[in-house]
């Protein structure tokens, strides 16, 4: 994506590396992170491997990535939107990540439908995003995002999360789809 991009209530732009505390505050409430590693990102692992990976990304993958996103108006940390490269250079995946106070209001999916556009157009064929099965508030994101479920499949985790059993599921749109507008 370009460094930036614009919804109509967010604004999305590169993470650098003045940015280690609004992911160190996102990442520390457990309820964000219920579906993901299930507790805390540690400060040192955030400062150490998650940003340096997120700005790795952008200089390997230009026009991918994680996006911090801001409201426009006042400007106040939301969380993020990535859009991730795949096995596939014509496939990206997307994903987000929201502080509880940004939750209900609309903006993962107006973020989300705003990075699917943007995929499609820098040239990609195909569009997916997995979660948790049973992560219904994402699930719900990716079906208003015009995202369709394709399936469920199983990983095998040392340390699984609750919920684990029901597996995993992948959503995903591609570029005739996406065009027609049976996301509308
Ligand atoms: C997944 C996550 C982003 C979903 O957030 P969300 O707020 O439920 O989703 P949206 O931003 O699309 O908001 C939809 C809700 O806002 C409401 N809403 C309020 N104002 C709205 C508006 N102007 N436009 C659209 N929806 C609006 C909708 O009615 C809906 O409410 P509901 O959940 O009661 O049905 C959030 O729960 C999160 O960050 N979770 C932690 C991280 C995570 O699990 N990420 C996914 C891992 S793959």
């Amino acid at each position: 994506m370009a460094a930036r991009l614009e919804t109509e209530r967010l604004r999305l732009r590169r993470f650098g590396t003045g940015d280690v505390e609004l992911l160190v505050l996102l990442d520390s409430d457990p309820a964000v992170m219920r579906f993901l590693t299930g507790q805390p990102t540690p400060r040192a692992e955030i400062e150490r491997v998650i940003l340096p990976g997120i700005l790795q990304v952008y200089a390997e993958h230009p026009g991918l990535g994680t996006f911090a996103a801001e409201e426009k108006v006042g400007g106040a940390f939301v969380g993020w939107f990535g859009m991730q490269p795949t096995d596939d250079p014509a496939t990206v995946g997307v994903g987000y990540r929201l502080v509880r106070a940004a939750w209900g209001k609309g903006y993962a999916t107006e973020g989300t439908k705003a990075l699917i556009a943007h995929a499609f157009a820098l040239g990609m064929e195909r569009v997916v995003a997995d979660t948790m099965a049973v992560n219904h508030r994402s699930r719900a994101v990716m079906r208003r995002s015009g995202l369709r479920f394709l399936k469920v499949y199983h990983e095998h985790f040392d340390d699984p999360l609750p919920g684990t059993e029901f597996g995993e599921v992948l959503y995903g749109t591609d570029r005739r789809t996406w065009e027609a507008g049976t996301h509308e």
